[in-house]
């Protein structure tokens, strides 16, 4: 469960998010939408726990991300994905590596590593593509290896900031579909898009920002 009570956040004398009032429950699958500078990044970044609110309170799972220390937080974001807009793919890593990189920081052995990884890739079809290099592959695959390594610690919370943004149709279509599936497995799944083909007739909660202010949700 996400929850914020009344939070602002501030740039300098830019706002980027005003009062917001929000709840997002356990499981729930929604899109965080509106034009450029809206606040969406922000948004995301507020959850994570990458930004600390100007204002106002976040509770994740009931825990006040103010409250709590920073090795408490680093722990909180292990169960927390994220899929950046840019991807951040480490290039001189193969995809497996980038994969499992997720994971080295657990306590987990070697072996359990490779084979969740394996699994994973094989998940978001790309167990072919496992020794390339990120700089091999398409968007659309570099796309579900971000997938893959914000997935691989079964996190309670997936976040995708814009993850169709260069993608053709085909391609964000599937990408959807693997985004749905993960929903149906338990983890709530939050995107931000500036992308109005993508929520064209969705069934999925829309949340809608505008200068930082929600308009709809
Ligand atoms: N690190 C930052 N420093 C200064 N201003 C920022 C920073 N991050 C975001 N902003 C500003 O906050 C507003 C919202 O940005 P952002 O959350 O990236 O919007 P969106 O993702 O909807 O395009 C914009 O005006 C942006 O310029
Ligand atoms: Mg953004």
């Amino acid at each position: 469960m996400i929850q914020f009570f009344r939070v602002s956040k501030a740039f300098g004398a830019n706002t980027a998010l005003a009062d917001i009032n929000l709840r997002i429950r356990k499981g729930e699958f929604v899109f965080i939408t509106g034009p450029s500078g809206a606040g969406k990044t922000t948004l995301l970044r507020l959850i994570f726990g990458a930004e600390q609110p100007t204002e106002g309170q976040i509770l994740i799972n009931g825990i006040n991300l103010n409250k709590i220390s920073s090795t408490k937080l680093d722990l909180l974001r292990r169960k927390i994905g994220f899929v950046f807009q840019d991807f951040k793919l480490l290039a001189r890593k193969t995809v497996l590596q980038n994969v499992a990189i997720a994971l080295e920081v657990t306590s987990e052995r070697h072996a359990i590593i490779r084979k969740k990884t394996h699994q994973m890739l094989r998940a978001v079809g790309l167990e072919t593509k496992e020794q390339s290099h990120p700089l091999q592959l398409s968007g659309g695959e570099q796309q579900r290896v971000a997938i893959a390594r914000a997935m691989i610690g079964d996190p309670l919370i997936l976040l995708a900031d814009e993850p169709t943004g260069n993608l053709d149709p085909d391609i964000t279509r599937e990408i959807m579909i693997l985004f749905r599936s993960i929903n149906l497995k338990g983890t709530t799944v939050v995107i931000a898009t500036h992308n109005r083909e993508l929520l064209r007739n969705t069934e999925q909660r829309i949340i809608a920002l505008i200068k930082g202010k929600i308009v709809h949700q």
